[in-house]
């Protein structure tokens, strides 16, 4: 069996964990059409980013693994995929980014982030496009910090949101989205200056349901705007009020604009409000064989 293999070799692999060589299970796959290499250390229980990744690495995977920290990135100058999702990462220095000037997208779901602060790394970062922050401990943030706008594809479901003044630019987001919906997707996620976050997933249980305080906890963001009062004029001017309890379709926190039971029977239904461009094709479009 595979498995059986990979943990013998982790465990041989322990020994190296102190040094800085690019484990031997990880595995490195050639491009059918040209000289890159994609890097594949996917769950490994490594808890330090590998180093002598080859310099032609497009395509770097260290997720399933138990990164907390990570502090340094080797310069990879062609790597335009990396994935550190499912590890247990604390921190990351942001700064340390820089080493992958050709990054577009960037795999975070899945760890412990309580903040990003991509806004001081985006100038060195040109191509980044995609950013998946998904299922982190994110309570509040900037849309800067989250490297927009020059990200455009940024995926922000199932945090903690912590509802209050700090966070009313993505609720009053919502709020937008949700007194637009029956009309034409794009329009009113432009409207709304609301496209670059990916809405729609796949997951049936996406969320963006306010964690605290506590008498927000559980409800949707689009249904709590009504409730942040004194947030400064500049947030209530965009505020577009609307009946806390009709935004009920989304306050059991299904995927927005979909399965949306006030739509069920109507044949205007929408689908998506954007789609995961560089994700989807960036990744099938890469065509990697095994050098093994
Ligand atoms: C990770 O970073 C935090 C904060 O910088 C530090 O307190 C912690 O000890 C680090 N953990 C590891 C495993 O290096
Ligand atoms: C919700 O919307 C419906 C139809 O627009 C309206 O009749 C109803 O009174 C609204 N409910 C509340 C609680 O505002
Ligand atoms: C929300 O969830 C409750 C209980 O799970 C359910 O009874 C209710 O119909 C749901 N509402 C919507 C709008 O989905
Ligand atoms: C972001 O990560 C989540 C959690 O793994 C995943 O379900 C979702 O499909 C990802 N989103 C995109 C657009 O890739």
């Amino acid at each position: 069996m595979k498995i059986s293999t990979r943990s013998f070799l982790v465990t041989l692999g322990l020994l190296c964990t102190g040094c800085f060589c690019l484990p031997d299970k990880c595995e490195i796959k050639k491009s059918r059409y040209s000289s890159t290499v994609s890097v594949d250390c996917d769950s490994l229980d490594l808890v330090v980013v590998p180093g002598d990744i080859p310099s032609n690495t497009e395509r770097f995977d260290i997720a399933f693994n138990k990164l907390r920290n990570v502090t340094y990135l080797p310069p990879l100058p062609k790597l335009y995929i990396l994935d550190l999702s499912y590890n247990s990462i604390e921190t990351v220095s942001w700064m340390a980014l820089r080493t992958l000037p050709a990054l577009s997208s960037l795999e975070l779901q899945g760890n412990q982030l309580t903040y990003v602060e991509l806004d001081i790394v985006v100038a060195h970062l040109p191509k980044l496009k995609y950013v998946n922050l998904s299922l982190n401990k994110l309570a509040s943030f900037s849309q800067y910090a989250m490297g927009w706008p020059q990200v455009t594809e940024l995926v922000i479901n199932n945090n903690p949101f912590h509802c209050d003044c700090d966070l009313s630019w993505l609720i009053t987001k919502m709020a937008c989205l949700q007194a637009c919906k029956g009309k034409d997707r794009q329009a009113c996620c432009s409207s709304c200056s609301a496209c670059f976050i990916l809405l729609i997933s796949q997951l049936k249980h996406a969320r963006f349901n306010c964690k605290s305080p506590s008498q927000l906890h559980g409800r949707h963001l689009s249904t709590v705007s009504t409730l942040l009062t004194d947030c400064g004029t500049t947030h209530q001017a965009e505020i577009k009020l609307q009946s806390t309890e009709n935004g009920t379709f989304l306050i059991n926190g299904s995927t927005l604009l979909e399965e949306e039971p006030y739509m069920s029977h109507s044949s205007a239904k929408m689908s998506t409000i954007a789609t995961p461009t560089i994700a989807s094709t960036s990744v099938t479009s890469m065509d990697f064989q095994s050098l093994n």
